[in-house]
């Protein structure tokens, strides 16, 4: 059974079309990157996943579910984390946790118990004392990510997780988004900007624009469709060219069609006697990726 599928999934508010025809179907344990401009429809498919939202066409499921009509039972194995997750200002943070883990099942030791965990993990040990109102806005966000976590859902809902974070701190909520699915198998849709981040968590991607899906796959797939290509990239001397290559700042490049051309232009820079600072090959990034699609879906043109 797949994790999540969407079918024809369509909202529309009056005029506004948010998503249209969403059709996509996610493994169990896969971790899936859901990128795309503001407003382009992300948050508005998290909240159709988790009822939040009904469609106006077509459908979803999580888990075989769906979410309108067994919305305990979606909720129930789902940790959801969205732009604004509101806690109890006056409460502390763990007391919050204490508090939204009993709503989940757990007793309380052991909700007080994960919570402190969860906390720990997150570097929020000390602040868990403090009452949540007092909360900077990156403590907020890992709270609510340790209160998505607090019931050990098997699916993952992230709207911009990392957002408002320090370096240090995205670094912790990657790692343990990366944890979830590693060693838990959790199956995680995450939505991002951060396209750096996602490159390293996701293993597949959707490129939405205007609600409309421009592309769906892993970072190859996408980077072939897109025609990103790989370059072979030399820093010679000063003033050095080599044939076929193009400059580009202090660096000359060429396209290649696989990483089996690097030694052989390498051993031809050498031996026609250029001196060879740095050498290195450049596989597309997903920023390369993402600009293709949704430069060309201002057109409406899918790839
Ligand atoms: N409740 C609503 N009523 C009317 N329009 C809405 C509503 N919710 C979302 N929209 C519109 O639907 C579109 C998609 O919004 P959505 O919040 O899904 O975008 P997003 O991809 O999450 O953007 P961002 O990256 O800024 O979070 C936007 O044009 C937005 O204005
Ligand atoms: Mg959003």
């Amino acid at each position: 059974m797949d994790a999540l599928t969407a079918e024809g999934l369509t909202r529309r508010f009056g005029e506004k079309t948010a998503l249209s025809r969403l059709s996509l179907a996610l493994e169990q344990g896969s971790v899936f990157g859901f990128l795309g401009p503001n407003g382009a429809g992300k948050t508005t498919t998290v909240k159709l996943f988790t009822g939040l939202l009904t469609p106006t066409e077509g459908s979803c499921s999580v888990l075989g579910l769906d979410p309108r009509r067994e919305a305990e039972k979606v909720h129930a194995q789902c940790g959801v984390l969205t732009e604004s997750a509101r806690m109890y200002p006056h409460l502390s943070g763990l007391e919050n946790l204490a508090f939204f883990g009993a709503l989940c099942g757990l007793s309380r030791a052991g909700a007080r118990e994960r919570g402190e965990e969860l906390l720990k993990r997150l570097g929020l040990a000390e602040a868990g004392k403090l009452p949540a109102g007092k909360y900077s806005t990156g403590m907020a966000q890992r709270l609510s990510l340790a209160r998505a976590l607090l019931g050990r859902p098997r699916v993952l809902f992230l709207d911009e997780p990392t957002s408002g974070l320090d370096p240090e701190s995205a670094q912790a909520v990657n790692a343990m988004i990366g944890e979830q699915a590693g060693q838990e198998g959790v199956t995680v849709f995450l939505c991002t900007h951060q396209l750096r981040y996602a490159q390293d968590l996701c293993g597949s991607y959707g490129v939405i624009d205007h609600g409309e899906l421009l592309a769906l796959g892993g970072l190859e797939d996408l980077a072939a469709r897109a025609g990103c290509r790989t370059y072979a990239a030399f820093r010679l001397a000063e003033g050095e060219t080599l044939p076929g290559f193009e400059r580009d700042g202090a660096w000359l490049r060429r396209a290649i069609s696989s990483e089996d051309e690097m030694p052989g232009l390498l051993r031809e820079a050498v031996a026609a006697g250029r001196c060879v600072y740095e050498a290195r090959i450049e596989p597309p990034t997903l920023e390369d990726v993402y600009f293709r699609f949704v430069g060309r879906g201002e057109g409406g043109e899918t790839v």
